[in-house]
């Protein structure tokens, strides 16, 4: 028995890093799923692998910042599949190395606009559209270790993915008697392209020594959260930050 059988399931940011190997594994666990992100090409290629590969998928090309983008998105695996079991809300972008009174107001702006905006505008489709069919329902939106603490010259990037567990908690409470559940993945250092280039200014070496299991997560070992947070096995669990993170916030 695979964990997802038969689930349809949205995944945001599933061109690359965690959403990419989410949409592998989540397809490997029964799940239907759809793909979304701004990359097209590299959307086509994962739902083509996917395939190929005995499972089931297909994209739609969105900007989580966009209201329409987001509402098109829904409506598109609801017109596919006929209903949505679950969402994996994982867009999301990072940021340059700066101090707060250092941060222009412009990025400033484009993180929330993806990370905060972007779930909330997901999360309302995906709620409406579980409401409307009746049926219960499973949503886990990626915040970050960066989301639990301070983060040293990260001071934006660490208050939108702060923000991104508000969000989430608040919806376990709004929606947990509607029979849908909203958890919280935290991962720690993750060896994605979203920081790519830590590794050659020394930064990931250095966040590995303070890790306990004194490495980087490989995307796959999140993704397997996700997973389980999103299937019936996790039924009692709602409003909970998972962190995934080899012991970093220990
Ligand atoms: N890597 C880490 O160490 C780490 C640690 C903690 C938390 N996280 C979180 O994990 C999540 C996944 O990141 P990742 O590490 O896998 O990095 P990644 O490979 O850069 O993936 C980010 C994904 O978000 C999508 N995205 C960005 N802006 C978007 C927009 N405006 N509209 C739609 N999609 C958008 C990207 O696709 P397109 O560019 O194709 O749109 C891509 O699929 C993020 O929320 C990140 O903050 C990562």
């Amino acid at each position: 028995m695979t964990l997802l059988t038969d689930k349809v399931i949205l995944i945001t940011g599933a061109s690359t890093g965690i959403g990419a190997d989410a949409a592998r594994l989540f397809a490997r666990e029964g799940a239907q799923v759809v793909l979304t992100a701004r990359s097209e090409g590299l959307l086509a290629e994962l739902s083509d692998e996917i395939t190929a590969a005995g499972g089931t998928a297909s994209h739609v090309a969105a900007d989580v910042c966009n209201t329409d983008d987001v509402e098109r998105v829904v409506k598109t695996v609801l017109e596919r599949h006929g209903r949505l079991d679950g969402a994996f809300n994982n867009a999301g972008v990072g940021q340059a190395s700066a101090k707060i009174a250092d941060v222009d107001e412009e990025i400033f702006d484009h993180i929330f606009n993806v990370n905060v905006k972007g779930v909330w505008l997901a999360m309302r489709a995906e709620i409406r559209a579980m409401l409307e069919a009746g049926a219960p329902g499973s949503i886990v939106n990626t915040s970050s270790v960066g989301g639990l603490r301070g983060g040293r010259t990260l001071g934006a990037y660490s208050a939108s993915k702060h923000a991104v567990i508000g969000l989430s908690r608040s919806a376990a409470q709004d929606y947990g008697p509607d029979g849908i559940r909203v958890n919280v993945l935290a991962p720690g250092t993750t060896d994605t392209p979203m920081i790519a280039g830590w590794r050659e200014r020394g930064i990931i070496v250095h966040l590995d020594s303070v890790t306990p299991l004194r490495r980087s997560a490989q995307p796959i070992e999140v993704a397997e959260a996700a997973a389980w947070l999103l299937s019936d096995r996790a039924s009692y669990v709602t409003g909970a930050t998972f962190t995934v993170d080899g012991g970093m916030v220990a």
